[in-house]
């Protein structure tokens, strides 16, 4: 049965052992929290640094956590004095350092639970863990008609393996549903085990919402169908105590870099009846018993899934992170991350407009929302706290389905670690208060959410409004940009940068509501976006476009878009080097790779708009003349791009 304590009204829970936390521990880890923490936190030297001229906040320990000082150390000493390759060497150096991670294999062992070190294979992380049985399990035990559940909660690397594997066999996949709260539908689950279940592959707790599942009677349910189970504790192990054996998990996976260690290690935790019956995930060194070239037989566990040379230096560091976080005490852990939850879920919720998505019952220091009035991006939301030093994660955390499930592309998200302070979430809930005072104040009271049209609307409403698209601004895509970049080139930061591209957004006109359609929608783009074009009438190849999108960074990126290319004749558009204006304005650096994607999805659909327009010929010819000048442009400070003399003069 699982065991439930109560911190300041806030659950403790431990799942994943047998032993109860008991009251002298709890009590004594609320007690010295404050302090003990400080002491904690002094430990991680990037704490120290600052973002924007301002502390740095980060709250962002689900992507990665920060990593403490005995675990740096504890890699860099391995490469200043102990490095040489593993299992191969008659040397000492050599013998050493197998010894290291040997050692380390044994320390993930006892940290887990493990019933020995040979069921714990050392993987790049979560994702290669989940792939490894997938793939090696999947494949030799998987046949048409068999059927794996996952659920609504599962992060793309227990979704998209599945997927694979399920497409190689035949085998079918089955979905949890959750509650509107974000918990697991039991009754659901329960109705899905059945006797062609094969294996559960479910999250020991939701990336994106917190959802702490009831992984051990979920274990049972599945052992009680005669199905095995996969277990992501990607979001769990860094957070509470976890035992595979108390848990009767059949596999385990989970990172490095989320536990306070490095990226590129992670393990797999198997049963040995499992692992040893698996055949190989990868062939290649180390996984070998013997080769011939008629046939090679296989090392037996755990080297038979360690083809190569590992990360010797990340399985080193992962058990200085283990040591450190066991030293520091889990219990501890859980209970500073519960009182900051709840803190931070009563300061959000106290923000009008902005909802908690993610409510279930049990939950770990994760918390998801969205702010609806006035409607904010999540993106938007992310990139105005940077500017304060506060890191959080927007988008869609890598859950699409439970991002559709949710009916929201995305949510901004902040996840506690054990360095994170009250003075830090306070600092959040007052940036997002004003954050959200601020915009309904600049937004006028008739800016409604961006949404897409129906496929029946009034698209008459459309031609009535052409006299909207916008009209050239400069003689040329090239006096455009350099009237941008005269602008900007007397900014001297990103926030100043920023702001005028905020600023830009703010005067963009919206898009009639009619243009919002699918066809005109932009994908690729984390935030909704459209784009509805036209040749100018009485023109051959003049380019006008509107476009407009949920988040006010992309609209303001349309604006600069827009100031570019509408009027523009075709040639010239298909000419003109976007991506080294792009970099040249300093934007590269500051935008991700998903908005980064989005902004090049927008370019993608207008040059494909200008190609039609302009003709094949000519669009080959724009096309390589701009691949050509790119690397020159490429360069910061590098002159500005410009049109070819023909386009130039065309106009
Ligand atoms: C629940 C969950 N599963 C799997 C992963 C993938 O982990 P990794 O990228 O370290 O392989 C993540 C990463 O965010 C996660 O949160």
């Amino acid at each position: 049965m699982k065991t439930l304590r109560l911190i300041f009204g806030l659950p403790v829970l431990n799942f994943y052992s047998m032993t109860p936390l008991t009251v002298a521990t709890v009590a004594s880890s609320t007690y010295d929290s404050a302090s003990a923490m400080t002491a904690v936190r002094d430990q991680f030297p990037l704490l120290k640094t600052r973002a924007h001229g301002r502390p740095l906040i980060y709250l962002d320990s689900a992507a990665t956590t920060q990593k403490p000082a005995p675990v740096i150390d504890a890699m860099a000493d391995y490469y200043a004095s102990r490095n040489a390759n593993i299992h191969r060497g008659a040397y000492h150096l050599s013998q050493s350092a197998t010894g290291l991670y040997e050692s380390a294999r044994a320390r993930v062992a006892r940290f887990i639970g493990a019933a020995e070190p040979a069921e714990c294979i050392f993987t790049r992380g979560t994702t290669e863990s989940i792939n490894l049985v997938a793939a090696a399990w999947g494949r030799a035990n998987l046949r048409a008609g068999d059927e794996i559940i996952l659920s609504e909660l599962e992060h793309h690397s227990n979704i998209v393996p599945w997927q694979l594997v399920a497409q190689a066999t035949g085998a079918l996949i089955k979905v949890i549903p959750i509650e509107d709260n974000g918990a697991l539908r039991l009754d659901q689950y329960r109705a899905l085990l059945s006797s062609r279940t094969r294996l559960v592959a479910v999250t020991a707790v939701s990336n994106a919402l917190g959802t702490l599942n009831p992984v051990r009677e979920m274990i049972a349910d599945a052992h009680a169908a005669g199905a095995l189970v996969l277990i992501d504790g990607a979001q769990w192990v860094a957070h509470g105590r976890t035992d595979v054996q108390a848990l009767d998990a059949d596999f385990y996976a989970f990172s490095g870099h989320k536990l306070y260690g490095p990226t590129g290690i992670g393990v797999l935790y198997g049963k040995r009846l499992l692992l040893a019956a698996m055949p190989p995930y990868q062939g290649g060194g180390d996984m070998i018993e013997h080769v011939c070239f008629a046939k090679s037989t296989y090392a037996e566990i755990p080297n038979r899934f360690e083809a190569g040379t590992p990360h010797i230096a990340g399985a080193v560091g992962l058990a200085a992170a283990i040591d450190w976080l066991s030293e520091v005490g889990l219990e501890r852990v859980a209970a500073h991350e519960h009182r900051l939850l709840r803190q931070a879920t009563d300061r959000l919720s106290a923000i009008p407009g902005l909802a908690i998505k993610g409510t279930a019952p049990s939950k770990t220091g994760v918390l998801s929302w969205v702010v609806t009035d006035p409607p904010l991006a999540t993106l938007d939301i992310g990139t105005r706290l940077d500017l304060q030093g506060i890191c959080i994660r927007t988008g869609h955390h890598c859950c699409q389905p439970l991002m559709e499930r949710l009916g929201v592309a995305g949510t901004a998200r902040a996840s506690f670690g054990v360095y994170n302070t009250a003075q830090e979430v306070d600092r959040l809930a007052d940036a997002l208060a004003e954050i959200v005072d601020q915009v309904r104040q600049a937004r006028p009271a008739t800016a409604g959410p961006i949404a897409m049209t129906g496929h029946d609307a009034p698209l008459a409403v459309a031609s009535a409004l052409t006299c909207m698209y916008p009209a050239a601004t400069a003689a040329s895509p090239a006096a455009a940009a350099q009237d941008i970049l005269d602008l900007f080139d007397d900014l001297p930061d990103w926030p100043m940068r920023y702001q005028q591209i905020i600023d830009l957004g703010h005067g963009l006109p919206p898009m009639p509501p009619a243009l919002k359609t699918k066809e005109n929608f932009v994908p690729g783009c984390q935030s909704l976006v459209f784009l509805a074009s036209r040749i100018r009438p009485g023109t051959t190849d003049i380019i006008e476009f509107m476009a407009d999108s949920d988040a006010e960074l992309v609209r303001g990126l349309i604006a600069l878009l827009r100031q570019l290319f509408s009027g523009q004749h075709a040639a010239a558009i298909l000419a003109f080097d976007t991506p080294a204006f792009i970099d040249r304005l300093g934007l590269a650096g500051h935008l991700s790779l998903t908005r980064r994607n989005g902004l090049e999805a927008l370019i993608q659909r207008l040059r494909r708009v200008a190609s039609v327009a302009a003709g094949p010929v000519i669009a080959q010819s724009a096309a390589q003349s701009t691949h050509s000048r790119r690397p020159q442009h490429g360069r910061p400070g590098s002159r500005l791009p410009t049109t070819t003399a023909n386009q130039s003069e065309r106009r």
